[in-house]
C-alpha cells in the first residue's frame, strides 16, 4: 500500500516535471524567481494600498504573491507550469495564506479587475501582453514589470539597474 502510493506521488512527480519541461519550451518563459530584494522594490513602487486587486501573471512560486499580502490586498496569481504550479501552492499552505493561485495561462486571465499587475517575462511575449494590457485594463492601474519594458506604454518610473548590488531595472507604469 505505502509502496503503491510512493510510486504513484513518484509517477505524478515526474509527468509534472515532464509537463513543465514541456510548458517552459512552447512557453519560452522560465522559471527565474525574483530575489527578495526585487520583489521588496516592485512592491514598494506599486504603492499597494489595501484591499486592492494584484495580479502576478506567472507567479512561480508565489513569493511575489505572499509579500503583496502582507499589505492587506486581494491578490492573485497565474501559473502554467505544473511542477512550478505546485511549489506556489505548498508555499501558500505552509505560510496559510489566502492568495489564489491559478493553474492558467496569463493570456487566459481576465485583467480588468486588476488595479497593480506584477510580470517578470520575457521580450518576446512583451507585445502580447501589451496589446491585451492596453484592451482590458481599466484606468489607473499600475503595472510594474522586473528588468523588461512593456513596449507602447510610458513608464512613469524606472528604477535603474543597481550595479553594486545586482538589481535589474523595474519599470512603472499606469494606464
Ligand atoms: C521569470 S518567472 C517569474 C516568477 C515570479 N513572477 C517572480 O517574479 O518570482 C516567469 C514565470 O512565468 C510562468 N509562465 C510563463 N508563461 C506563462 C503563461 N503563459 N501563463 C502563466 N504563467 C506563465 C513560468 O512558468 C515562470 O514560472
Amino acid at each position: 500500500m505505502i509502496i503503491d502510493i510512493a510510486l504513484m506521488l513518484f509517477l505524478l512527480f515526474f509527468v509534472s516535471l515532464l509537463v513543465t519541461v514541456f510548458v517552459h519550451m512552447v512557453f519560452l518563459v522560465p522559471y527565474v524567481p525574483s530575489a527578495n530584494r526585487v520583489v521588496k522594490k516592485m512592491i514598494s513602487a506599486a504603492e499597494l494600498k489595501p484591499k486592492e486587486t494584484v495580479y502576478d501573471l506567472g507567479c512561480g512560486d508565489g513569493r511575489l504573491l505572499l509579500m503583496a499580502e502582507k499589505q492587506k490586498t486581494r491578490t492573485i496569481g497565474f501559473e502554467i507550469a505544473p511542477l512550478v504550479f505546485l511549489l506556489a501552492l505548498v508555499r501558500k499552505i505552509i505560510a496559510r495564506s489566502k492568495v489564489q493561485i491559478r493553474f492558467k495561462s496569463l493570456f487566459a486571465a481576465n485583467l480588468r479587475k486588476a488595479n497593480v499587475i506584477f510580470c517578470y517575462l520575457i521580450p518576446n511575449v512583451m507585445p502580447r501582453l501589451a496589446a491585451k494590457i492596453k484592451r482590458e485594463c481599466k484606468k489607473g492601474t499600475r503595472i510594474v514589470s522586473n528588468t523588461f519594458h512593456i513596449p507602447g506604454l510610458k513608464p512613469y518610473r524606472i528604477y535603474a539597474k543597481d550595479a553594486p548590488k545586482g538589481t535589474p531595472t523595474v519599470y512603472v507604469y499606469k494606464i
